[in-house]
Order: C-alpha cells, then sequence, then structure tokens
C-alpha cells in the first residue's frame, strides 16, 4: 500500500510500505477515505518529538471505510467510520473513568520505559506518532490497522460527507477539550493562544459553551480573520503587548481562562523563546514554552489555565510563583477523543457546530511531502490540509 513516511527532519515521502493484517482479535482494517496534516504533525516533522524512526507511517486523523474484521471487532465490513487518534482498550482503570489518553494497555512494553523515564508514568498509543507512543504506523495511508476497533471507532451514517466529521478523529474534541478543561462560566472572558485548526474549535467551544468574550491571539492575517469570524476579538501579538491589551479588554481584571492552543514550537522572537529555540537548536531542550509563561502570567488571580498545545519535556523558566501566588488551576492532555465522539457527531448532524470553514487544501494521498511544507511554511493561507488516498 501506499503511505506517508518519516525519513528525517523535514523529510517525508510517500512510499510504497507492507500491507496491514489483522493481528489481534479487536482489530479491524480501515481503508482510509480521507485524512489530514495536524499542528502536532509538524512537531515530528520538525524533529522536535523524540521516537521516530526512518520509514514510520505518520498520521494521526484519519477515517474511512472498514474492509476488514477480527472476530473481537463490533464493526462491519463497509461501515464508514471516523477513528479516534488516541488508542485504548476500553476496560482499563483508566479508560472506564473516560481518561482514555491514559490507557493502560495500548502501549506496548518496548516503548513504556522512555515514557516512564520522561512522565514518571506511560501514555496511551497514538496512531503515527512516534515509538513513545507505541509505533502504530498511522493513516495517511491508503489502509491502517486499528486496534480496539469495538472500542474507539465513530459509525457516521452514509450521506454526511468525510470532511463534516473527519475533524472528530482529532482537533474537534481536542478544542472542545480545551475549552471544558478551562472550566468556562457563562460570562467569562477567555484568552486562546493560537489561530490553528486547533485554537479555532477551541474558539467556538468556548463560545458555544457561553463564554462572553473570546480573545484570540496570533500572527497571521488569515487565521485571526478565521477566528473573527467566529466571533472572537483578536490581538495581532506582532502589533500590540498582549498581556496590556488583554488587561485593557478585561477591565484591568485579567482573563477568567486562558488556552495555549500553540504548544512547543512557539514562534516569535520574545527574549525567553529565542533562549528556548537555541536550547532546541543543540538538542539540550525540547519545549519553546513561551506562550505557557505568557498565559499564566496574564490569567486573572484564581483563574483557570487550560494547555492542549503539546509539550514533551522539562521548560525551564516557568513562572511557578504566578502559579502559586495567584490561586490558579491547570488542566492538560492529549484529548481523550473517545469521550466526546457521540456527542459532537450529534451537534455536526444538527448543524450547531460547521468544521468545514478552516479547510484551505486538499491534496492527494501523493502529494502530502507539498502539504506538510506548505501546512509548516505558508501557515497564514495553509489552515488546514485534507489528504485523498485515492
Ligand atoms: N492535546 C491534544 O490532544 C492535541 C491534539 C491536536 C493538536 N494538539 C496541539 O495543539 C497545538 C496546535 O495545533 P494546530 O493544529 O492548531 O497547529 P498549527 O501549527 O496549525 O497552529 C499553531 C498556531 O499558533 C500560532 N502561534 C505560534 N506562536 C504563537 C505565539 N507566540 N502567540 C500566539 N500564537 C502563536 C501560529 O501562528 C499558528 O497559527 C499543537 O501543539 C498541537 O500539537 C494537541
Ligand atoms: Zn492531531
Ligand atoms: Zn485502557
Amino acid at each position: 500500500m501506499r503511505a506517508l513516511t518519516w525519513q528525517g527532519k523535514h523529510d517525508v515521502r510517500v512510499d510504497t510500505v507492507p500491507d496491514h493484517r489483522i493481528v489481534n482479535p479487536r482489530d479491524a482494517i480501515i481503508e482510509v477515505t480521507a485524512t489530514a496534516i495536524c499542528g502536532s504533525d509538524l512537531h515530528l516533522y520538525d524533529g522536535v518529538i523524540p521516537g521516530l524512526r526512518p520509514g514510520d507511517v505518520l498520521g494521526h486523523e484519519f477515517m474511512g471505510r472498514v474492509v476488514e474484521t477480527g472476530p473481537g471487532s463490533t464493526l462491519k465490513p463497509g461501515q464508514r467510520v471516523v477513528v479516534p487518534f488516541t488508542i485504548s482498550c476500553g476496560s482499563c482503570f483508566f479508560c472506564a473513568q473516560g481518561q482514555f489518553s491514559a490507557c493502560d494497555n495500548s502501549n506496548p512494553v518496548e516503548a513504556q520505559e522512555a515514557s516512564e523515564m520522561l512522565y514518571g508514568h506511560a501514555m496511551s498509543g497514538l496512531f503515527g506518532y512516534s515509538h513513545l507512543t507505541g509505533g502504530y504506523p498511522g493513516g495517511q495511508a491508503e489502509y491502517v490497522r486499528v486496534p480496539f476497533s469495538d472500542v474507539g471507532p465513530i459509525v457516521v451514517p452514509d450521506g454526511v460527507p468525510d470532511e463534516q466529521v473527519l475533524f472528530l478523529s482529532d482537533i474537534l474534541p481536542t478544542g472542545w477539550m480545551a475549552a471544558e478543561n478551562a472550566q468556562i462560566q457563562p460570562g467569562d472572558s477567555v484568552a486562546v493562544w493560537g489561530c490553528g485548526p486547533v485554537g479555532l474549535f477551541t474558539v467556538q467551544s468556548a463560545l458555544l459553551m457561553g463564554a462572553e468574550q473570546v480573545i484570540a491571539i496570533d500572527h497571521h492575517p488569515n487565521r485571526l480573520r478565521l477566528a473573527r469570524d467566529l466571533g472572537a476579538r483578536v490581538i495581532d501579538y506582532r502589533h500590540s503587548h498582549v498581556l496590556e491589551a488583554l488587561l485593557e479588554m478585561t477591565g484591568g481584571i485579567g482573563p477568567d481562562a486562558v488556552i495555549d492552543a500553540v504548544g512547543m514550537e512557539s514562534h516569535g522572537f520574545a527574549p525567553d523563546n529565542l533562549l528556548d529555540t537555541a536550547k532546541q537548536k543543540v538538542g539540550i531542550g525540547v519545549d519553546r514554552a513561551h506562550v505557557l509563561r505568557m498565559a499564566l502570567l496574564a490569567v486573572r488571580k484564581g483563574g483557570r489555565v487550560s494547555v492542549p498545545g503539546v509539550y514533551g519535556g522539562f521548560a525551564d523558566k516557568f513562572p511557578l510563583g504566578a502559579l502559586m501566588e495567584k490561586g490558579l488551576q491547570i488542566r492538560a492532555g492529549q484529548t481523550h477523543v473517545q469521550k466526546y465522539g457521540q456527542d459532537l457527531l450529534q451537534r455536526i448532524l444538527e448543524g450547531q457546530i460547521d468544521t468545514t470553514f478552516l479547510i484551505s487544501h486538499r491534496l492527494s494521498l501523493e502529494d502530502a511531502a507539498t502539504g506538510y511544507r506548505n501546512f509548516r511554511d505558508n501557515q497564514d493561507e495553509w489552515t488546514k490540509v485534507v489528504l485523498k488516498p485515492r
């Protein structure tokens, strides 16, 4: 089959790789009909997430048609499904309480040591996201093997276009969980850093949850425009002093909740970011945590901090004093995708949530490398790339 493979930093290629087969009784094989490139894939592309090997198949946002099932799968050949990027057994201690991205049974032992060393515990397996998360071949491919297919996949009714439901695999539930983690109350002021796909879905979710004012921060005019179209007020951080602007827009108090939808590859020339960038370049640092630092300073006393942006290591210059002295609450995490699928599918079908406004480019899988390059280097124009294997 054809699949997008990682070969090294800034080097991805579509290659012919071995076909999948059923390995475990609960597996299903899906023929991919649509897949997308995520901001998280850029961290792999840029080589800042460890644990990739040349030839690894990337992709964790995908959907398709079931072509083969093991005896323990509840899916049927021919069904259309969207597959969560988190691989979760559905029955361990963590899955049982809806913490699917903490599943104890989907990350093979080989990968657990590194994860335990970095995080104290092993996290769940993820599709196409390095050997730290199990080394599972991803969905930017013609076919994918889906483990625990009786738990994760969301069956989609015929007649609903792929593009309306594809983002249930990741960024839509991620934006939703980011807003939920910010514990938004009607009347709240909420600041969201990053107007990429995750930030945009976070803005949309925060407004749906009753936020009175959502302030979106980025530097790409087109991405800021998309946020404004959703109903956000916007700050272009190149032209404003963000902390002062946020105080001014919140009556001198600061936002009730702040959300970091940027993560470990913050842009910009702030001194702490330049230092982090240098450390990342020479391999003695993993995270450029500029946005998280700003968010902790910006949020009002007693406020809430939500971190959907991905971080992988040990950030320094962390404003621990602000966290403690202001009495902040902080919540983060890879999204527990399986927890949100049915509810968000319903909201899409009822027309409450539009998921297609951010798609800027549709390419064939064969052109995936062009998609990666532009999604990274022409961010303003390339807001979301959907790949079609056939
Ligand atoms: N928690 C999860 O499960 C989960 C799921 C998907 C994505 N993510 C993460 O969410 C983050 C965003 O993903 P995306 O797909 O939207 O990525 P993206 O790269 O398309 O968007 C990031 C945006 O942040 C903006 N940005 C960069 N530095 C900034 C700064 N200093 N201030 C304000 N804005 C800044 C960029 O201009 C860009 O528009 C990534 O870290 C990604 O890995 C997490
Ligand atoms: Zn993603
Ligand atoms: Zn589990």
